[in-house]
């Protein structure tokens, strides 16, 4: 049976991944410290609970399992908090990857898929966004995931370890069985924020700008279902474990949606208007950030496309509320 690591697989996109590659019939561990992560996320396999610094425990973790390929999600993810505080962005986004490739080349272990981000682009200038696009990021997050991207380059050349860059645009929808969902604390992301305030857990949902140069005046996002990006990293894992050579790919759906129209599509799940006020644009927010998706397609041959934005935000709101009753016990 191939077998694949997962770090950072007790939290929101590596659990449905573990999710997803066991049923396609995968071995999977996760390695997690579960600082950010839920212990009761992990199901489809054994967690080693550790923390990706720990370069001695990861060597112990490849030894043991043998991973045939390594799926990299443990990471720091909130644009503001690496603002105010960088160090923790750069040491736990580029150190704890440095550590686990330091672990990799001591080891057999040689194919390794990385989450990286739209944010590594910044504020492009054309749209949809390819690979192509200068990677110019303009926070601490962007700019440690883009630090990841060259510490995998590099030892790519130095030991020979082979890497798939994945660069999610909005990561977004839950598990539709409702087994396992995002749950993120605080939660920055706008869907399960819309949710909340749907549910009174929160007064309103504050729309950040409506004068953008987009046809309704709030930003566009491409926002991609949680599964869609869950079968990316299968397909790039196969691609690497079938010989192909390092690369990176845009993950999204290629189109984009408004914030507006995002509410709108929660307000016909929820059946209930969602309380908004209009508040002025954030610093460093760009008008529009949608993916050009098309090498994807052609070299992993994986699309987006089994969720629209309705059911996305179905799948969550279905979530929410288990998640609700069971907080309220
Ligand atoms: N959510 C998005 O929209 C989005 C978009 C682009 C990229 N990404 C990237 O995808 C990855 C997963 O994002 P997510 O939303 O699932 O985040 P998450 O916080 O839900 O999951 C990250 C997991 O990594 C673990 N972790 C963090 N640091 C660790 C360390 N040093 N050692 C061991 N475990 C550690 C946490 O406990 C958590 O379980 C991240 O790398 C993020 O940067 C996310």
């Amino acid at each position: 049976m191939t077998r694949i690591l997962v770090t950072g697989g007790a939290g929101y996109i590596g659990s449905h991944t573990a999710k997803r590659l066991s049923r396609q019939g995968f071995e999977v561990a996760v390695f997690d410290n579960l600082s950010r992560g839920h212990r009761d996320f992990v199901r489809w396999g054994p967690l080693v609970e550790g923390d990706l610094h720990d370069t001695a425990l990861v060597r112990e973790t490849l030894r043991w399992f043998k991973p045939d390929a390594i799926i990299h999600f443990a990471a720091f993810a909130y644009v503001g908090e690496s603002v105010s505080n960088p160090g923790l962005y750069y040491r736990n986004n580029a150190g704890g990857t440095l550590s686990l490739l330091e672990a990799m080349r001591r080891t057999e272990t040689r194919n390794i898929i990385v989450s990286s981000t739209c944010a590594t682009y910044g504020q492009p200038d054309r749209q949809p966004i390819g690979e192509d696009t200068p990677q110019r990021p303009i926070n601490p997050y962007g700019a440690s995931k883009l630090m990841m991207e060259q510490l995998c380059a590099d030892f790519g050349v130095a030991y020979g370890i082979k890497t798939v860059a994945l660069r999610y645009f909005n990561a977004s929808g839950c598990d539709p069985d409702g087994e396992i969902g995002e749950r993120h604390d605080p939660e920055p992301h706008l869907i399960p924020r819309i949710l909340m305030a749907a549910t009174g857990e929160i007064s309103h949902i504050e729309v950040f700008g409506r004068d953008y140069p987009t046809p309704d005046g709030t930003c566009i996002r491409d926002y991609i279902h949680v599964n869609d990006l869950a079968d990316a990293h299968i397909q790039a894992a196969r691609y690497l474990m079938d010989g192909g050579a390092s690369d990176c790919f845009n993950l999204g759906t290629g189109h984009g949606a408004s914030v507006a129209e995002v509410i709108a599509a929660a307000e016909k799940v929820a059946g209930k208007p969602i309380p908004l006020k209009h508040g002025p644009r954030r610093d460093g927010d760009p008008a529009m950030l949608v993916a050009d998706p098309s090498k994807a397609a052609q070299v992993l041959n994986w699309r987006a496309g089994n969720f629209d934005l309705q059911q996305t935000v179905a799948t969550a709101w279905n979530w929410h509320r288990k998640e609700l009753e069971r907080a309220r016990g």
